[in-house]
C-alpha cells in the first residue's frame, strides 16, 4: 500500500465491509462472503448445549419468531393446501424449486375470504441467513430471509395473507421458489421447508360475493401480470441492479378494459448495500485516500418508469437481515420485516391511458446511488370492467419533482459529522372511463429522508440516526361525485451506533446499539364512513461481539420490542424481549381497552372506546 491506514480504521473498513457484504450475498458471491455472520454464535448456555447435543438429540430446536399481529380470519374451517415440501441444500446457482399449483377442487362454487400462505422450516448446523422469494405464476407472492441456524436446531414458520392473489390462486399456475443456499463441511445448515396454503371460506352472513362488494378499493385485483424475469432460470425471478445506471426493465400488455391498476414492488439490498444507510460519501472517502471503496452515500431510492417516463417510487423500510449489525440480536426474535418483506404499492390508474392500446409497454427499474446489489421485481395488478370490453383514460398531469438535497459535512481526517435531509414529491391524475362511468384519481407520493451521520475515534466509532416519512394519498372521484380518499402514512426511524475497540492482539470487540422502527397510520374516508389503522413497531437492541479474524468468538445480544396495532375493529399489543436465545419477558393483549392506556403516541383515527 502507498499510504497507511490507522489500524483501527482498517478494521472498521474489515466491519463495515462484512455490513455491506452479507450473508444474502452469500447466495450471489460466495467466495466474497464475510464469514463473519456464519458462524456458530456461541453464548454460554449454547455452548454448553452444543456439547450436550452432538451425542443426544434431546435439545429441543429454538423457535425463531418475527412479533406481528395474528392474521384476522373469518370464523370458518380452512382447506388446507400442502403445496411444496423441499430440503434447500445446494441450491445456490440452480433453478427455483417448482411445483405445479392448483387451486382447491371447490373453488368454482366456494369464495374465499382469506387465504394464507403458511412458510415453515428447520435447519440445523451452520448457515448463513439466506433470501429466498415465492413467485406464482412468476408474480412474486413472499421475500423473506432464513433464520441463522444453531447446532440444536431452530424451526420458525411465517404466516402471510395472500388474499391480494385471489384471481392467480384461483387458477393453475406453476409455483417457483428460490433460496440460493450453499452446503459444505463449514457451512452445514439445510432447510427444511414446507410451504402450505390455508383457503377460509366466506363466513355464511356474508354471502358468497363479500370479496367483491367493495371492488374499487379493496377488492383483490381481477388480474395480476409478473414485472419478473421469466423462467427458465438459475437464479431466484427478481431483476438484479447492480448500480446506480443499471436499468431493468420488463415489457407488458394489459387488456383493454382494465379500469384500475396498481403496482407492488418488492426490494431487497444486498452485498455492498446491504446496511446502504451506514455508507460514506465520495468526498469522504477522496479526503482520506480509501481508494476502492465504495463512496455513493446513504442515500437510495427506487425508480419506477413506465415507458420512460418516472411515475413512482419507492423509499425501502431498511429491513435487517438475520446475520445483520451483530447476529445475536435476532435470536430468537427476528427484526422487522425480515421473515416478510414489505411489498410496496404504487397507484398506476392516472396512467391507464397510456397502456389502454392494446399495444406493448416497458416498466422499468433503477436505484440511485446503487451499489451491488439490489433484488427488485413488481406485479401489476389489474381490475377490469365487467360488463365492457373497452376502457379509455388519460393522464391529465404529471409532476415529478427533483430530488431536493442538502448536505452538510465537517471532517478532520477521518472522524466528523454528515447531514442529508432529501425529499421528492410525485403527483399524478388521470381519468379513466369505464362501465361504471368515468373515474378519475389522483396520487401523490410524498417522501422526505434525513441521515445524520458521526464518525469518531478515528472512524473506529460510527453513529447513524436516519429516518424516513412517506405519505401517500389517492383521491378516487367516483360518477356519482362522492370521493374516496385513501391517506397512509409511514416512518421508519433507524439508530445505529457501533464501536470498535482494537485488543492489540489480532482480535478486537465491537459493541452495537441498534434502534428499528417501523410506524404506519392509514385512514379510508368515503361516503360509507371512515375507517383507520395504526402500527407502532419498535426493536432496541444492544450487543457485544468478539471478533478474532474473521471469527466471532463470544457476544451477547439483546433486544426489547414493543408493537402496537389498532384498527376499527381489533388491537394487538406485544411487549417482548430476548437475550442470547432467551425470551426475558413477553407481554401480549388483544384488549382495545388496555391498549388506550399506553397513550400511544402515534395515532390518528384509532378506535374509539
Ligand atoms: C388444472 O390442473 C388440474 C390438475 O392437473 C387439471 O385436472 C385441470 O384440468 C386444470 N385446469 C385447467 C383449467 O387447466
Ligand atoms: C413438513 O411436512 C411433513 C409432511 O407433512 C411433516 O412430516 C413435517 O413434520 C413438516 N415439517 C415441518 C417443519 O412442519
Ligand atoms: C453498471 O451495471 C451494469 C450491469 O451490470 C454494467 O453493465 C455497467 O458496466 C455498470 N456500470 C458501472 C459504471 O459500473
Ligand atoms: C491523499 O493522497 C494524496 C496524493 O497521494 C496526498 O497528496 C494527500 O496528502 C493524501 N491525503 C491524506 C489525507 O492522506
Ligand atoms: C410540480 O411540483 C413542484 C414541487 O412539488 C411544484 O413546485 C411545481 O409547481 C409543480 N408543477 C406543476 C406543473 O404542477
Ligand atoms: C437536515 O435537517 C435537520 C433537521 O431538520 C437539520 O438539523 C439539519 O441541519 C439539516 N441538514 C442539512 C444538511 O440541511
Ligand atoms: C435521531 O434524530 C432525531 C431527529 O433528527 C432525534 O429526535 C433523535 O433523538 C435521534 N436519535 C438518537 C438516538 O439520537
Ligand atoms: C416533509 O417535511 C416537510 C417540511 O418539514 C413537511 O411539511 C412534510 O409534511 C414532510 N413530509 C412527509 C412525508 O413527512
Ligand atoms: C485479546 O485481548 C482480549 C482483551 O484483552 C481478550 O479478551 C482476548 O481473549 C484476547 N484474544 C487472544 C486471542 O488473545
Ligand atoms: C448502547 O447500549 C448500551 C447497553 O444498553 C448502553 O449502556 C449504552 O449507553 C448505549 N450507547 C449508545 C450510544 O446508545
Ligand atoms: C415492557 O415491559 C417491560 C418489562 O416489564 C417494562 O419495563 C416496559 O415498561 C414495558 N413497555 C411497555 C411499552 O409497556
Ligand atoms: C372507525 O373508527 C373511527 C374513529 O373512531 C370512526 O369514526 C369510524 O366511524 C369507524 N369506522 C367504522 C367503519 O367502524
Amino acid at each position: 500500500m502507498a499510504f497507511s491506514l490507522p489500524r483501527l480504521f482498517n478494521i472498521l473498513l474489515s466491519l463495515l465491509s462484512f455490513l455491506h457484504q452479507p450473508l444474502l450475498s452469500s447466495a450471489n458471491h460466495y467466495e466474497t462472503k464475510s464469514l463473519l455472520r456464519s458462524l456458530e454464535i456461541p453464548e454460554p448456555d449454547a455452548i454448553a448445549n452444543e456439547f450436550i447435543s452432538t451425542s443426544s438429540n434431546a435439545t429441543p430446536p429454538t423457535t425463531f419468531f418475527e412479533v406481528t399481529k395474528p392474521i384476522q380470519l373469518p370464523n370458518t374451517k380452512p382447506i388446507k393446501k400442502l403445496i411444496l415440501l423441499h430440503d434447500f441444500g445446494y441450491t445456490y446457482g440452480k433453478p427455483p424449486v417448482l411445483a405445479e399449483y392448483t387451486p382447491p377442487s371447490n373453488s368454482q362454487s366456494q369464495r374465499f375470504e382469506k387465504i394464507v400462505l403458511e412458510w415453515t422450516a428447520t435447519c440445523k448446523g451452520r448457515q448463513f441467513d439466506r433470501i429466498f422469494g415465492v413467485w406464482l405464476g412468476g408474480v412474486e407472492i413472499f421475500r423473506s430471509c432464513t433464520a441463522e441456524p444453531r447446532a440444536t436446531g431452530i424451526v420458525w414458520t411465517v404466516h402471510k395473507d395472500i388474499t391480494r392473489y385471489y384471481s392467480l390462486l384461483m387458477t393453475n399456475q406453476t409455483l417457483a421458489v428460490f433460496l440460493g443456499n450453499i452446503v459444505d463441511d463449514t457451512y452445514t445448515g439445510i432447510y427444511h421447508v414446507n410451504i402450505s396454503m390455508y383457503f377460509y371460506p366466506a363466513e355464511e352472513k356474508y354471502g358468497l360475493g363479500k370479496l367483491n362488494v367493495d371492488n374499487h378499493v379493496n377488492g383483490a385485483a381481477d388480474l395480476i401480470l409478473p414485472i419478473s424475469r421469466n423462467l427458465p432460470l438459475n437464479d431466484g425471478l427478481w431483476f438484479q441492479i447492480q448500480n446506480s445506471t443499471d436499468v431493468k426493465s420488463k415489457k407488458f400488455k394489459i387488456p383493454q378494459n382494465a379500469y384500475r391498476a396498481m403496482l407492488e414492488v418488492y426490494v431487497s439490498f444486498h452485498e455492498n448495500d446491504e446496511s446502504w444507510y451506514t455508507n460514506f460519501y465520495n468526498e469522504y472517502i477522496a479526503t482520506n485516500n480509501l481508494t476502492g471503496t465504495p463512496g455513493n452515500g446513504p442515500f437510495r431510492e427506487v425508480l419506477v418508469s413506465l415507458d420512460s417516463v418516472v411515475v413512482g417510487s419507492v423509499w425501502p423500510f431498511t429491513v435487517v437481515y438475520t446475520g445483520g449489525i451483530n447476529p445475536l440480536l435476532w435470536r430468537p426474535i427476528t427484526g422487522i420485516g425480515s421473515f416478510d418483506l414489505p411489498s410496496y404499492n404504487i397507484e398506476m390508474t392516472p396512467f391507464l391511458g397510456n397502456i389502454l392500446d392494446a399495444k406493448t409497454h416497458i416498466l422499468e427499474f433503477r436505484v440511485t446511488n446503487a451499489l451491488n446489489v439490489w433484488f427488485i421485481d413488481a406485479n401489476l395488478h389489474l381490475w377490469l370492467d365487467k360488463k365492457g370490453s373497452k376502457t379509455e383514460g388519460k393522464l391529465t398531469s404529471l409532476n415529478v419533482s427533483l430530488l431536493s438535497l442538502s448536505f452538510a459535512s465537517s471532517f478532520k481526517g477521518f472522524d466528523g459529522t454528515f447531514s442529508m435531509n432529501v425529499s421528492k414529491t410525485i403527483t399524478s391524475s388521470g381519468w379513466v372511463k369505464s362501465s361504471y362511468g368515468t373515474i378519475i384519481t389522483s396520487a401523490t407520493q410524498r417522501f422526505n429522508y434525513t441521515n445524520f451521520m458521526v464518525l469518531g475515534k478515528e472512524a473506529n466509532k460510527q453513529i447513524v440516526n436516519q429516518t424516513i416519512d412517506y405519505h401517500e394519498k389517492v383521491i378516487v372521484q367516483m360518477p356519482s361525485s362522492s370521493q374516496t380518499i385513501v391517506e397512509s402514512q409511514k416512518s421508519f426511524p433507524l439508530y445505529l451506533y457501533t464501536d470498535i475497540v482494537d485488543h492489540g492482539n489480532g482480535s478486537y470487540t465491537a459493541v452495537s446499539n441498534v434502534s428499528l422502527g417501523l410506524n404506519a397510520n392509514k385512514e379510508k374516508k368515503s361516503d360509507q364512513g371512515f375507517a383507520g389503522s395504526s402500527l407502532k413497531n419498535l426493536q432496541k437492541a444492544q450487543g457485544t461481539m468478539l471478533v478474532k479474524g474473521n471469527l466471532v468468538v463470544s457476544g451477547l445480544g439483546t433486544t426489547e420490542q414493543t408493537y402496537s396495532y389498532k384498527d376499527n375493529t381489533s388491537c394487538y399489543f406485544r411487549n417482548i424481549s430476548s437475550s442470547n436465545y432467551s425470551i426475558i419477558y413477553d407481554e401480549v393483549s388483544t384488549s382495545c381497552r388496555e391498549r388506550q392506556k399506553l397513550h400511544l403516541p402515534y395515532g390518528i383515527g384509532l378506535h374509539k372506546i
